[in-house]
C-alpha cells in the first residue's frame, strides 16, 4: 500500500464569485457530444486563466508539495518527495467521453475521459528507498513524463447556495483511474551527483517503467485525483451551476 500527503494546493482560489464568460461556449443540459468538444476548447481558451472567475493559468500547473511514501514491502520501497512541481500538458488534454451535466446537480453522475498526449512533472525532488533490487536516493531537480495519459474520473456534485442565493455545486464524491502508455523520469543528481551511477538507476527505472508503474500508480492516482478535484472544483463552486449552460427553450 502507498500512503500520499499532499499540501499545498495552488489555484483554490477564493472561491468568490465568478462568471462564465459570456464568449465561451455553452451546451444544453446532458449534451455529451457538445458538452465533450467544449469542455477542449474551453481548457485551451482558459490556459492563462479566466480573470471573470479568478482562475489563474493553469500551463504549467502548479503544485507545491507532492509526497509519496510506500512501504517496505513492495517492489517499490521509496519515499519521494516533489517540491514546487510544474505540471504541463493540460491544457492539451482532448475529451472523448463525457456524461452527466443533467439539469438536476443531485442526480447527475458525471464521468470525464480524457487522453493527454504529454503529461509532464518538473520539480525539485527528493527521493530515498528501494526499486526492486536497487537502492535509489537523491535529491535535485527531477522530470516524470508521462506520454498518452489516460484519466477517466466520475464524480458527483453536490448543491449549495451563496449568498446571491443562486445555485452553486462542489465534488461530494470523485473517483480517477489513470493510465498511460510509457512512464520515464530523469533525476539529475542521484547518489550525491555520481553521474554514472545516476544515468544507471534513470536507464534502469526507464527500463522497468511498467512494473514501477504498476506498483506506484494508486500513490500517482490519488495525486492526480486532488490535482483534478481542485480543478473542477474551482469551476464549480465560483459559477451558478445553470450558467453553465445554454437556457432551456420550453
Ligand atoms: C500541446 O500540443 C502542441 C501541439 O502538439 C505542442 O506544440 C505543445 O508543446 C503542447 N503543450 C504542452 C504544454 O504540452
Ligand atoms: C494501460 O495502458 C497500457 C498501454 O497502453 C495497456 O497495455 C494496459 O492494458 C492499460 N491498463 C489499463 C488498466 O487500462
Amino acid at each position: 500500500m502507498s500512503r500520499l500527503q499532499f499540501f499545498g494546493f495552488f489555484l483554490l482560489i477564493n472561491f468568490a464569485f465568478g462568471q462564465y464568460p459570456s464568449n465561451y461556449p455553452r451546451c444544453n443540459f446532458g449534451d455529451s457530444e457538445c458538452i465533450m468538444k467544449a469542455v477542449s476548447q474551453v481548457l485551451k481558451l482558459a490556459v492563462d486563466g479566466i480573470p471573470e472567475m479568478k482562475i489563474p493559468g493553469f500551463e504549467p500547473l502548479y503544485v507545491k508539495t507532492v509526497s509519496i511514501l510506500q512501504d517496505g514491502n513492495s517492489n517499490v520501497a521509496i519515499k519521494l518527495t516533489l517540491n514546487d512541481a510544474l505540471i504541463y500538458g493540460i491544457s492539451n488534454a482532448s475529451i472523448y467521453k463525457i456524461n452527466g451535466f443533467e439539469e438536476d446537480p443531485k442526480k447527475s453522475k458525471y464521468e470525464i475521459h480524457a487522453k493527454l498526449p504529454n503529461l509532464k512533472i518538473v520539480s525539485k525532488y527528493n527521493i530515498d528507498g528501494k526499486i526492486l533490487i536497487l537502492p535509489i536516493q537523491g535529491n535535485g531537480n527531477g522530470l516524470l513524463n508521462f506520454k498518452d495519459a489516460d484519466l477517466k474520473f466520475k464524480f458527483k456534485l453536490e448543491p449549495f447556495a451563496k449568498e446571491d442565493s443562486q445555485l452553486y455545486t462542489k465534488i461530494s464524491k470523485i473517483r480517477l483511474q489513470f493510465n498511460t502508455s510509457k512512464f520515464t523520469i530523469n533525476l539529475e543528481n542521484l547518489f550525491n551527483g555520481n553521474k554514472a551511477l545516476g544515468d544507471n538507476m534513470n536507464q534502469f527505472v526507464n527500463e522497468n517503467w511498467e512494473i514501477i508503474f504498476q506498483e506506484l500508480r494508486p500513490a500517482i492516482t490519488e495525486a492526480l485525483t486532488k490535482v483534478v478535484s481542485g480543478i473542477v472544483d474551482s469551476v464549480f463552486q465560483t459559477v451558478p451551476y445553470k450558467s453553465l449552460f445554454l437556457e432551456k427553450s420550453n
